[in-house]
């Protein structure tokens, strides 16, 4: 099974993927946790993108799609993956085109109301664990024991032009692959549970 979760910057992309890898056994390929490691291991690469992170816009195409190529041909993806965050543009998509076919489609629609509180309050562990501070009250991880962190890019000034840049570059999307017949929309406005029990619902055949 392969799979793209579309979504606005907080939608939730990443907290249902870690489900959806758990429970369907495919590999997981989150670009910005990529883009991320890269950063933290102050490659080449990572100080490059970091320039762009930082500000809240895209990092170019080409980087991206190199990131996922490459991914996608190691071993833990011949069962199958999910993609979190790629692709982000129309030319990202046409890439991946040429790559690989795709099963599902899934855009999780958040209001944009919400998004603001959803970013600005997530914290974050090392282990890839996320959290929120309305419903988690400690500093260190439930799982690993480490300290909570926040993500450079979620302060209120750059998830403002994350958005943004969502609405010009990303959303278009959706008409590219509603168009291929491909897509199928989940309310993510709803508990974490509740979207999650709608996406099984689309990956078992029942939406
Ligand atoms: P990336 O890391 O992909 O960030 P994003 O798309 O902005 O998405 P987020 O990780 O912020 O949110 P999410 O949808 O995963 O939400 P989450 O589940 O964590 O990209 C970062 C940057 O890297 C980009 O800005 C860009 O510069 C670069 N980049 C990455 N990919 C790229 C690409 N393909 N091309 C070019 N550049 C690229 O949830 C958020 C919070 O809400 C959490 O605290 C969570 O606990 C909470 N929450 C989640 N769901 C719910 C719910 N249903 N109810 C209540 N709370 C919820």
């Amino acid at each position: 099974m392969k799979l793209i979760l579309l979504g606005a910057p907080g939608a939730g992309k990443g907290s249902q993927a870690t489900k959806i890898v758990e429970d369907f056994g495919i590999a997981h390929i989150s670009t910005g946790d990529a883009l991320r490691a890269n950063i933290k291991a102050e490659t080449e690469l990572g100080k490059y993108a970091k320039s762009f992170i930082d500000k809240g816009q895209l990092v170019p195409d080409e980087v991206v799609v190199k990131i996922v190529a490459d991914r996608i041909q190691q071993e833990d993806c011949k069962n199958g993956f999910l993609l979190d965050g790629f692709p982000r543009t129309v030319a990202q998509a046409d890439a991946l085109a040429r790559l690989t076919d795709i099963d599902y489609v899934i855009d999780i629609e958040v209001d944009f109301s919400v998004i603001q509180a959803r970013i600005t309050g997530r914290r974050m562990c090392v282990c890839g664990e996320t959290y929120h501070v309305s419903t988690y009250k400690s500093d260190v991880c439930a799982k690993c024991g480490k300290k909570l962190y926040q993500r450079d890019d979620d302060n209120e000034e750059t998830v403002a032009n994350r958005l943004d840049v969502y609405r010009k570059q990303t959303e278009p999307l959706i008409a590219y692959y509603a168009a291929q017949k491909k897509l199928v929309s989940v309310d993510g406005n709803r508990s974490i549970d509740d979207v999650y029990a709608s996406i099984k619902d689309v990956l078992h055949g029942n939406r």
